[in-house]
């Protein structure tokens, strides 16, 4: 009971009374929540946590954290806000059709498993990315964490055994997984010293990367196992600094992630859908099921724009302002009705998202970072690179194989998102942040594939609408709905009340758990006039932390 009352506490710390400054980060797990906050205490800012934290996860969250995937990271530093997109490009050898047999069936599982699977990293140029721009500690000390746990090892958390020993079934001996994943027990220490060597060499010099040691060794592993990715695609892989999409809402500037991520875009169409259909939830307890129903309905709408209109905007152009037109909103949310489901064809696109990992932190400068990042399902290809330890992605079946066709996560996209030489799959991972006046209140993001901007909706509207504190805003049951199904609401793996799922199957819904695992991993942060707040979801292994108001206050690395 004390314990639960101290961790309680820990969760909801605040500002010391003098005022002093506090850090607050909400992590997927504790190596890397006591990465970064050494790093902060030690005067480190925002970014330089968020590099550690980052490198810590592809040693100890080997289901996501990763070298050899790519994400998307939102920052506000100083007040300026920026977005950094590393997510993985096609190899240079990639066709549109390259997942199709003769007969146009899709081979789903050679965009999933295997060497094929890969887009070309950008995990290592992105955090470095960040570091040169933002960064005041020398890059090679923040790689220390993780570079000690790869070589001295760490116990293996319960969980990430048991995901180990799922892949390894689902892969049944098609890669070499087994072989550096195939004696995870639950507490028993887990050293990966090739791994260890491969963080040396890019704590040295992050080009390693992408034209040394480190990507010769990919190269080869590409070439061993069927995969396109060539020396050239990595030495001309580029991250790239966007501008963060922005609205407001509900007296917040939301910042958020522009294409080529839908959830960005997504996420300021849900927030404006649900302004607009004010008068459907008038008198709609919170997360009964006519308010389900009515996000589902939300929802629905978000998801056959997305399949439509959202790719990489640098090879498709992506019509951002007129699907965030409130005009066109509004007349969107006027054709949902509160008692009944709209048919999936009655909802076309409307002008004319396991595994990943997410971390949200505020240093005691009060800078903000958002980063989402993945290897797109558990332990991406299932392929090491051997010799470098580290697991390639299988981003690439985030590519629409051809129109109408559902990836592993069940969306369906057409030729905006089709596959090409260097472009970027489209993605649904959202960082966000909420701005107050200037400064950074709400910090978070999650995994969960399609399911990541639903979720992140659904905590908005918990903490801000139905005014939850931020652990029960985290805690609450999800829902999520998308097309093509029109009638299946998925809900979370934790139980939902029995009154909720009555009142949806009597409307016509089937309401399932979600199957590819809990809605999301939420990780928040909060700021505001009564202190800092952190929640890390139960569903996963993370961890929130209030930073001691005592440490030292970051300076500029000249
Ligand atoms: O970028 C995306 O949207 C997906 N590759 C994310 C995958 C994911 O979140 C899996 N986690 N449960």
């Amino acid at each position: 009971m004390i314990a639960r009352l101290l961790a309680a506490l820990l969760l909801t710390a605040t500002l010391a009374a003098d005022g002093r400054a506090a850090g607050a980060l909400a992590m997927p797990d504790r190596f890397a929540a006591d990465a970064a906050a050494a790093v902060m205490a030690g005067g480190g800012n925002a970014i330089d946590a968020a590099v550690a934290a980052a490198f810590t996860l592809a040693v100890t969250y080997p289901e996501a954290g990763n070298l050899g995937g790519g994400g998307f990271l939102l920052s506000v530093m100083d007040g300026e806000a920026a977005f950094l997109d590393f997510r993985e490009v096609a190899p240079a050898a990639a066709e549109a059709a390259m997942y199709l047999d003769k007969n146009g069936s899709f081979r789903a599982r050679d965009a999933l498993v295997g060497g094929l699977a890969s887009g070309v990293p950008g995990t290592v140029r992105g955090l470095a990315a960040a570091h040169a721009r933002y960064g005041t500690r020398p890059w090679a000390g923040l790689l220390e964490p993780a570079i000690r746990l790869a070589r001295e090892g760490f116990a293996v958390p319960a969980d990430l055994a048991e995901a180990a020993a799922e892949t390894r079934e689902y892969l049944a001996g098609e890669t070499n997984f087994a072989r550096y994943f195939g004696d995870l027990e639950p507490g028993r220490f887990f050293r990966q010293p090739e791994l260890a060597a491969t963080l040396e060499r890019i704590a040295q010099d992050p080009d390693d990367f992408y034209r040394g040691r480190s990507a010769g060794l990919l190269v080869a592993q590409q070439a061993r196992s069927g995969g396109l990715i060539t020396a050239a695609d990595l030495a001309g892989y580029e991250a790239r600094w966007r501008k963060p999409l922005t609205g407001s809402w509900r007296g917040y500037q939301v910042l958020t992630a522009p294409p080529p991520s839908s959830g960005g875009v997504a996420l300021l169409q849900l927030l404006a859908l649900r302004e607009a259909s004010e008068g459907l939830f008038l008198e709609t307890p919170h997360n009964s099921a006519r308010y389900v129903h009515l996000l589902a309905e939300l929802e629905k709408r978000v998801f056959a724009d997305r399949a439509r209109y959202l790719a990489d905007p640098d090879f498709a152009p992506v019509p951002t302002d007129a699907l965030l037109d409130p005009v066109y909103l509004a007349r969107r949310a006027g054709t949902i009705t509160a008692d009944a489901i709209s048919p999936a064809e009655a909802v076309p696109p409307g002008l004319e998202t396991p595994h990943t990992t997410h971390f949200s932190l505020v240093d005691p400068a009060g800078n903000a970072v958002s980063l989402t990042y993945t290897l797109n399902w558990d332990f991406g290809s299932g392929v090491v690179v051997e010799g470098a330890g580290f697991l390639l992605n299988n981003e690439m079946d985030d590519f629409s194989a051809a129109p109408g066709i559902p990836n592993e996560f069940g969306v369906v996209g057409g030729a905006a998102n089709a596959i090409a030489p260097g472009k970027r799959m489209l993605s649904s991972m959202t960082p966000t942040i909420l701005l107050h006046g200037d400064a950074p209140a709400i910090v978070l993001g999650t995994p969960g594939g399609s399911t990541i901007f639903t979720s992140v909706f659904q905590v908005l509207l918990n903490l801000v609408d139905a005014g939850l504190a931020p652990q029960a805003a985290v805690d609450a049951p999800r829902y999520h709905h998308q097309l093509p199904q029109a009638r299946l609401i998925r809900h979370d793996q934790w139980p939902i009340p029995a009154e909720t799922r009555r009142g949806l199957e009597t409307l016509g819904y089937r309401v399932a758990p979600n199957d590819w695992g809990p809605l999301g991993d939420i990780q928040l942060v909060t700021a505001g006039p009564r202190g800092l707040a952190a929640a890390a979801d139960r569903r996963g292994r993370g961890v929130a932390r209030i930073l001691a108001a005592d440490v030292r206050l970051p300076t500029r690395k000249q």
